[in-house]
């Protein structure tokens, strides 16, 4: 179902490997949870039937996720507004009061959400990088492009625990210059790192970490982080790259992600393109991705509703 919604969709996207999907749909951070539910024909017996629709709620500290797909052959029935419904009066229900959602531009999802009352709030543009476009010989340049005093560090599956500290310290500060609505929060405790890794782990998401270590003081000046996961390992995710602020302006954003770029063309042969999002304020970010080679490729946005008046507003009539 999921590949028939990514060709309607997204044909360009590649599609879904029977790799570790339960994981991916059933493995959550501590303390969160992910309540699904599929439509089904009821004519069939139960885990008989394909699946026609599938909604997931998603409940982090105070706000419930929702992804909603309906299979493109039983659209505009009123079955995903049938699945927000029953997903929303959960979350009300666990005293959730406001709900957010990733819609993808130039989909029905934009439409589908606006007739429910969501609205806007934050809109990100996705690029896609093609490895075969990579001009190698240049990316060798922007690794080495560093200012001295800066060691590049290539972590494969993490950060090691001895630098777990530094690194949530890049992250805390990188926070505050953020106003994404934060449907994934960035993990910036040590604890909540080794939590934020353990899971990614579980849900057959392979993470590949690049640093910057400031060699004077030992903090971490820069870094990048790449997930290959089990179920499309052709396309990798770009998670965040940051650097700290007193750190800009050394080369670091170029160098880092050009030595992830040789780091994973090494360490995975399968992998065919990385995509990464970003806010379309953030310049300096879109010039470093332009020259790596990203093309950008569509609006991605995140919609939020007011749990109360949706269930209001998803109440049968009759
Ligand atoms: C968005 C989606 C869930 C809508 O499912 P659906 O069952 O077709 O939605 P509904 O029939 O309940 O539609 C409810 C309302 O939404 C609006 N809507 C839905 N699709 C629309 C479209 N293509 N154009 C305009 N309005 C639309 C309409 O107002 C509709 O009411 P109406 O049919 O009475 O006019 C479905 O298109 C889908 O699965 N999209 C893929 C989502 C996705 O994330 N894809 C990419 C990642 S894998």
């Amino acid at each position: 179902m999921l590949n028939a919604v990514l060709s309607a969709d997204l044909p360009d996207d590649p599609p879904w490997q029977d790799v570790q999907v339960r994981e991916y749909l059933a493995e959550t951070m501590p303390g969160e949870r992910r309540i699904s539910w599929v439509a089904e024909d009821d004519r069939l017996p139960e885990g008989e039937s394909r699946v026609f629709a599938h909604v997931n709620l998603l409940l982090l500290g105070d706000i419930g996720v929702l992804e909603v797909l309906v299979h493109p052959g039983l659209r505009r029935r009123g079955l995903g507004r049938e699945m927000v419904a029953v997903a929303a009066r959960r979350a009300y229900l666990e005293g959730f009061s406001s709900l957010g959602v990733e819609a993808i531009g130039d989909t029905p999802a934009i439409p589908f959400w606006q007739s429910l009352g969501f609205e806007r709030e934050y809109v990100e543009t996705r690029s896609v990088l093609s490895l075969s476009t990579v001009d190698w010989l240049a990316l060798g340049e922007m690794a080495r492009g560093i200012s001295s005093g800066y060691r590049v560090e290539y972590h494969p599956g993490g950060p090691p625990e001895d630098l777990l500290e530094a690194y949530a310290q890049a992250k805390l500060e990188a926070q505050t210059d953020d106003d994404d609505l934060d449907l994934a929060p960035r993990s910036s405790d040590p604890q909540r790192l080794r939590d934020s890794l353990d899971t990614l782990h579980r849900r057959g998401l392979k993470p590949f970490i690049v640093l910057a270590i400031h060699e004077k003081t030992g903090v971490v000046a820069g870094l990048t982080e790449v997930v290959v996961p089990a179920q499309h390992p052709q396309r990798a995710d770009q998670y965040d790259t940051i650097v700290v602020r007193d750190h800009r302006g050394y080369g670091i954003d170029r160098a880092i992600k050009a030595r992830m770029l040789f780091e994973l063309r090494a360490a995975e042969p399968n992998l065919l393109e990385v995509q990464t999002w970003n806010a379309q304020h953030n310049e300096s970010m879109l010039k470093v991705n332009a020259e790596l080679g990203f093309q950008s490729d569509r609006d991605w946005y995140e919609y939020g509703a007011d749990v109360a008046q949706l269930v209001q507003r998803l109440e049968p009539t009759d």
